[in-house]
């Protein structure tokens, strides 16, 4: 491959052909500012913070989208360069609301450490425009008061995730970032993933804050709260407490758990099982029956709203099981208050979730089971670290703790569903020991595993062929879609995850200040996810012995009466 020689800030660098100068910067160990560059998502140009010196070369040039040249001098923060970024900080300063102190991302925003490393200590330019203030009906508010017109969420919503929920609209410094016909971002095609929240480099956009909701069910004696904490959670909350990325916090988390008042800490790995249960039955019988094909997973409410607005002729194929968060909270107002002989109508329902749509999905019409929800509110990891600051719990130094029983019992399967590929592949564990009546020891299916955006497996048990497809992202999800459309692809069973790279990489994870780290963090939580399947007492939903109980107590069978009015329901075609 074709070398560029050239120095930059005084170290001679040497680097392939096409490489811009904030790679090579980046290479040698230069750290160059950007803000509105997010590589592969975003690299329009616009913002001009990674402006560099080239010798001989007229003006500053952005380091993010000019290529490297044979033999050029680069300086990166000399006197122009460093006032530039002061001045252009400041222009950006006078239209962003600086109430920095009461900003969900205060210390945790791009622009703000900017300024401070910069030494922006005051603002000398008039603001320009009046933008329009607050979007707050929904999972996702939007703030635009904060918005500096970076332009990334546009990217990951339109070219990522191909929801288009999100436009820029009008110029110069009318310029805002909009929904179509300004409407609120609820009210249309969004679908809650959240990745525009964690793309944000400052506060414009957020999840709802339900954590207000959760504090009063803790405090009203009438209430017995019960939380269920989602796999992917166990793995991302330490960074939130400064611990290593992908850290398994578990023990930790249960003990934070009951000190914030909680009556019962429950594993939503569980009802993951209960899932597994419900949909590995579902499959056998569409496989076996001449049901509808391919079987698409439907634990993903992003994806699932994505599917009912664009994807409409699909809706037959989506599994009508509800998602692990549903089929907990239906089960602990149903199962668990009758085993505790408790009042089933006294019974709140958390989910701590790595996902903002979860908040939506708990709010959906469909999910309820006679006008009641399975869930009474949701907060993302996010959330609970605020709740476990504001409680003045020393996270690091707590003791590990287990689950309560009957609904806390966790697999190996039912974790692995935090990763892309961990619901097909818990799947094929279960219906490949009921396929064969063995208790088979090859289960890990490691086609399914890793970040491609769409992977494809055949899996032959017991005669029986399987093809598989594995999906994370709306927009990979879509192509696939089209895909089956054509004619040119076909399966019995799909995986779809609406968040690029599945729950550990949700919309209500930790936010990372470099967000080029983003591949390499969810590599370590879902190797950290792996972790804990391999250090698994069981390893497949079916061996769970509370799922085990449930049915033998309660439920009776995979797809019963009983299972169907509480762990199934069904979808609408939107708009
Ligand atoms: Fe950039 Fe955030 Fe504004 Fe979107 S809302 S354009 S990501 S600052
Ligand atoms: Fe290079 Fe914005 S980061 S122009």
């Amino acid at each position: 491959m074709d070398k560029i020689n050239l120095k930059i800030d005084g170290i001679q660098v040497s680097v392939p052909k096409g490489t811009t100068i904030l790679q090579a910067a980046k290479e040698y160990k230069v750290n160059i500012p950007t803000l509105c560059f997010m590589q592969g998502v975003h690299e329009p140009g616009s913002c001009r913070i990674c402006v560099v010196e080239v010798e001989g070369w007229r003006g500053l040039q952005p380091a993010c989208v000019t290529k490297v040249e044979e033999g050029i001098v680069v300086k990166t923060a000399g006197k122009l360069v460093r006032e530039t970024r002061k001045e252009l900080l400041e222009l950006i300063l006078a239209n962003h609301n600086r109430e920095c102190l009461s900003c969900a991302r205060n210390q945790k925003c791009e622009l703000q450490k900017l300024a401070e490393d910069f030494g922006v200590s005051s603002v000398s330019y008039e603001k320009k425009a009046a933008r329009a203030e607050m979007d707050e009906w929904g999972p996702i508010v939007r703030d635009s008061s904060k918005c500096i017109l970076c332009g990334r969420c546009v990217s990951i919503c339109s070219n990522t995730q191909k929801v288009n929920a999100i436009e820029i609209a009008q110029r110069g410094a009318h310029t805002t970032v909009t929904t179509p016909y300004e409407e609120a971002l609820s009210g249309r095609s969004c679908i809650n993933c959240g990745q525009c929240i964690k793309i944000c480099p400052v506060g414009a956009l957020q999840e709802r804050d339900d954590s207000d909701k959760v504090w009063s069910a803790l405090e009203d004696p009438e209430l017995h709260v019960v939380v269920q904490t989602a796999p992917a959670v166990r793995v991302a909350l330490g960074e939130e407490f400064g611990l290593p990325v992908g850290i398994n916090v578990r023990g930790k988390m249960v003990t934070a758990l009951r000190r914030l008042g909680f009556d019962k800490v429950f594993d939503t790995t569980f009802s993951a099982d209960l899932t597994i249960m419900e949909e590995g039955t579902e499959l056998l019988q569409r496989i076996q029956q001449g049901g509808k094909l391919p079987l698409i997973t439907s634990c993903s409410p992003g994806w699932v709203k994505f599917c009912e607005h664009n994807f409409t002729d699909f809706l037959d194929n989506l599994s009508s099981c509800k998602s692990p968060q549903q089929m907990f909270g239906a089960v602990a107002k149903s199962y668990y208050p009758q085993k505790a002989g408790l009042d089933p109508k006294k019974i709140f329902v958390v989910s701590v979730m790595p996902c903002t749509a979860k908040k939506y999905e708990a709010d959906r019409e469909e999910m309820m089971v006679q006008g009641r929800k399975d869930v009474d509110a949701v907060i993302t990891t996010r959330e609970l670290a605020k709740m476990i600051k504001q409680a003045g719990i020393n996270f690091n130094d707590l003791e590990d703790s287990e689950y309560d029983e009957l609904l806390g019992t966790s697999t190996g399967a039912g974790v692995i569903f935090a990763n892309t590929g961990g619901v097909m592949e818990a799947a094929l564990r279960t219906v490949a020991d009921i396929l064969t009546g063995q208790d088979l020891e090859a289960i890990e299916y490691s086609a399914v595993r890793g970040f491609e955006g769409i992977k494809e497996a055949t899996v032959h048990i017991d005669g029986l062929e399987i093809k598989a497809a594995v999906v994370h992202g709306t927009g990979n999800a879509a192509q696939l879609l089209d895909r089956i459309r054509e004619g040119t692809a076909n399966y019995h069973f799909i995986e779809v995850m609406g968040c690029p790279g599945g729950c550990i990489n949700g919309g209500g994870q930790p936010i990372l200040m470099d967000k080029s780290r983003t591949q390499e963090v969810n590599r370590l939580r879902a190797a950290g996810i792996y972790a804990l399947d391999r250090q698994a007492v069981k390893r497949k939903s079916h061996e769970n012995p509370e799922i085990k109980k449930i049915y033998e107590e309660y439920l009776e069978k995979p797809g019963s009466h009983r299972s169907h009015e509480l762990l199934h329901t069904h979808y609408v075609a939107r708009s």
